[in-house]
């Protein structure tokens, strides 16, 4: 392509579809612009952000704050690797784990790194803590979930589309189902378990909010067997369901906590495991790393991310507007329309597919009136916006959700 080349829609997805992995399948719309809850595509048009990139976006689209932090320290330093010290990692250490109340973190890129992270942390801690034997430790987790994408992860996935034709698995996992404190307490009388992995909402699922006092439940079951809650609070971490942390929710406060996406506010990959030096000094130096983790950039990008958190006083908003746009939502009289659930703005519909017309299709209505959403499995779309978003502007969005489903009508 000439560098003068207008990029249309088309140019843009021609290019993605002949020389990209044929990884994703993307809803047909090119965005280059984001401010806020908006995006805005190529050719001009403005869109609702109902997705905010799984919930990495929390902050809006390039908050000034967020932006202005990652330019200024760009221009001074932004990769040291951990070979040496760099002058931003100890302040940002300092400022995430008094944040969320825990003493150590262990800084990564992505979400599904982080997982992988407080895995290997929770065999060591089961080896050097508890005495499991050696090359015995275990860990439960739950049908439905997901963490991520790399192979011992999807090993322990209970979606064919994850984990098919990935084999062998990585073995050393208990899938029980979700939701079921009675499955934890028989699986957990395996004395070689050394952790319990769980998502606090299970987000990629379809937003399937568990009972009240299933997180104190299931957290309590793991204290009486000396085995670590690890919550995956990747999604719903960093204020999204109205709270900083899900497990908020229910006062519980895991042993192991996982946090990703919105810790950038959306600009770079940042992820990291939180945990107390009983658990996070098992690892010792050379035993686990990343090139990019930690590094100085990263480090004032989320400084600057949950400063926006905490003075825009997110979670409260969107515990706001959460139940504003349930209310708005529950307003739609359409068959097609069989459930709006969630919490704070982690929110899905269930779709009943009606004459051929399914949550896809939707979708593509949606986009044409100006939102864009997208579904998670074949028939429930999640609804996700910035948490910075106005009542006004919600009010807005689920008119253009309830035009939307009226026009297949
Ligand atoms: C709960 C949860 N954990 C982990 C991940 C993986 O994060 P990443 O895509 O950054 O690897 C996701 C991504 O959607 C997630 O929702």
């Amino acid at each position: 392509m000439k560098t003068s080349e207008v990029m249309t829609s088309k140019l843009a997805m021609e290019l993605e579809d002949k020389y990209g992995a044929h990884n994703y399948h993307p809803l047909p719309v090119v965005l280059s612009k984001g401010e806020g809850v908006y995006v805005w595509d190529v050719d001009g048009k403005k869109y609702f952000d109902f997705l905010s990139a799984y919930s990495a976006v929390n902050q809006g689209h390039c908050h000034p704050d967020i932006v202005n932090a990652l330019i200024d320290q760009s221009r001074k330093l932004t990769l040291t690797s951990r070979a040496f010290y760099n002058d931003c990692l100890g302040s940002y250490e300092k400022y995430v784990t008094e944040f969320f109340g825990f003493d150590k973190v262990l800084p990564m890129n992505s979400g599904a790194e982080a997982v992988e992270t407080a895995l290997k942390l929770c065999r060591r801690w089961g080896y050097d803590k508890k005495g499991i034997p050696e090359n015995q430790a275990k860990i439960i987790v739950c049908e439905g979930n997901f963490h991520g994408r790399t192979i011992t992860i999807v090993s322990f996935s209970t979606d064919p589309d994850s984990y098919g034709g990935f084999g062998p698995k990585t073995p050393g996992f208990i899938t029980i189902p979700y939701n079921d404190t009675n499955a934890l307490e028989k699986a957990l009388e395996d004395s070689n378990v050394a952790g319990f992995l769980v998502e606090p909402i299970q987000g990629e699922a379809g937003v399937f909010v568990p009972d009240d006092g299933y997180l104190a439940k299931a957290y309590k079951l793991c204290k009486a067997k000396n085995v670590l809650f690890i919550a995956d609070e990747v999604q719903t971490g960093i204020a999204r369901t109205g709270k900083l942390l899900a497990c908020d929710h229910e006062n519980v406060k895991p042993d192991m906590l996982i946090l990703g996406k919105a810790l950038s506010g959306g600009t770079i990959p940042i992820s990291a495991v939180l945990a107390n030096n009983d658990i996070m000094l098992c690892i010792k130096p050379g035993e686990h790393g990343s090139t990019f983790g930690g590094n100085p950039l990263a480090a004032k990008v989320a400084i600057a991310a949950l400063e926006v958190i905490k003075n825009e006083k997110l979670a409260e908003r969107a515990e706001k507007m959460g139940q504003l746009l349930r209310e708005e939502l529950s307003k739609i009289k359409s068959d097609m329309l069989v459930l709006i659930r969630g919490k704070g703005l982690l929110n899905a519909i269930i779709i009943k597919p009606k004459n051929g017309v399914e949550a896809w299709d939707v979708c593509l209505k949606m986009k044409e009136n100006g939102l864009l959403a997208k579904p998670t499995h074949q028939h429930i779309i999640r609804f996700a916006p910035p948490l910075v978003i106005s009542e006004g502007q919600i009010r807005e969005a689920a008119e253009i959700i309830k035009k939307s489903i009226l026009s297949f009508e």
